[in-house]
């Protein structure tokens, strides 16, 4: 089911704002960029707090919450952690007992437009790499589980195409965060019977649904239907009618 929004705002204190209350930046994407599933499927891992761990999921905090659409969340504020809206500390026992440093320093969100060109990354731990800092961001801030491969180089796949503002970029290469499409990421498990990673896929393209509606909508609530539908035929074997369902969603 579609989980109300209200609930996160239990798990954090109160005076927080975790969500931006004016539109989200607009998401510049480098011109030139192929948006296959590996892009879309890391575009999706962006905004899934599951990648972020435990804490993330219960409070739906995901990288987007604080770059969102590649950019900055300027109203991002959590009471005790942040010192003034857009600003955090990351190394506070509320994110994992192992990393609180005993200082409080919350810094700037920064912008990862144009990121695949900033190295090194972090101010106050300095890594040479992107795929270096994710993972530092990943598990050590957040506690999160240890990325798998294949997620990373999806996340690094989306993280190196935002763009610059006001760079080359044409207007077909700017968007402001339209429906994704994340469905078309089931056409290929769905042709290989590739059940783990259907499972995966249902769950984070659920939750993406879920924290995209304020109030739950029919469209919604018979895509998460269609979605579950799709999960229970393919667990029980039966792909084609898996697929006949997937068809009926993305028509
Ligand atoms: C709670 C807010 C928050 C969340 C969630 C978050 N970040 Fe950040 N991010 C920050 C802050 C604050 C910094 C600055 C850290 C520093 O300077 O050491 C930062 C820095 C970065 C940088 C370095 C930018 C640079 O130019 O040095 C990258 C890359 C980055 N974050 C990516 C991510 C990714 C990928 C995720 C999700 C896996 C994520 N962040 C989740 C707040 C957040």
């Amino acid at each position: 089911m579609i989980a109300p929004a209200a609930q996160a705002q239990d798990w954090l204190p109160p005076g927080s704002a975790i969500e931006e209350t004016g539109p989200p930046p607009i998401e510049y994407i480098r011109k030139g960029i192929v948006r296959d599933d590996r892009w879309l499927y890391g575009r999706l891992l962006f905004h899934s707090p599951s990648l972020l761990g435990e804490k993330a999921v219960r409070i739906a905090l995901s990288c987007n919450s604080c770059h969102p659409n590649g950019h900055v969340n300027k109203d991002f504020y959590i009471e005790g952690l942040s010192d003034g809206p857009g600003r955090i500390d990351l190394s506070h026992h509320f994110w994992q007992a192992g990393q609180e440093d005993g200082k409080s320093n919350p810094l700037d969100i920064p912008s990862l437009r144009g990121v695949g060109h900033t190295a090194p990354y972090g101010s106050v731990k300095s890594f040479p790499s992107l795929p270096a800092f994710t993972r530092h961001v990943i598990i050590d801030e957040f506690a999160g589980p240890i990325p798998a491969h294949e997620d990373m180089m999806a996340l690094m796949a989306y993280l190196r195409s935002l763009d610059f503002k006001g760079s080359a970029n044409d207007a077909a290469d700017v968007s402001t965060s339209p429906d994704m499409r994340y469905l078309s990421l089931l056409e290929a498990p769905l042709a290989a019977k590739d059940l783990a990673v259907l499972d995966n896929l249902v769950d984070l393209i659920r939750g993406d649904i879920g924290r995209n509606q304020k109030k739950a909508s029919p469209k919604a609530i018979r895509l998460v239907t269609g979605l579950l539908t799709i999960r229970e035929q393919a667990r029980r074997g039966n792909f084609e009618t898996a697929r006949a369902e997937y068809r009926r969603l993305t028509q």
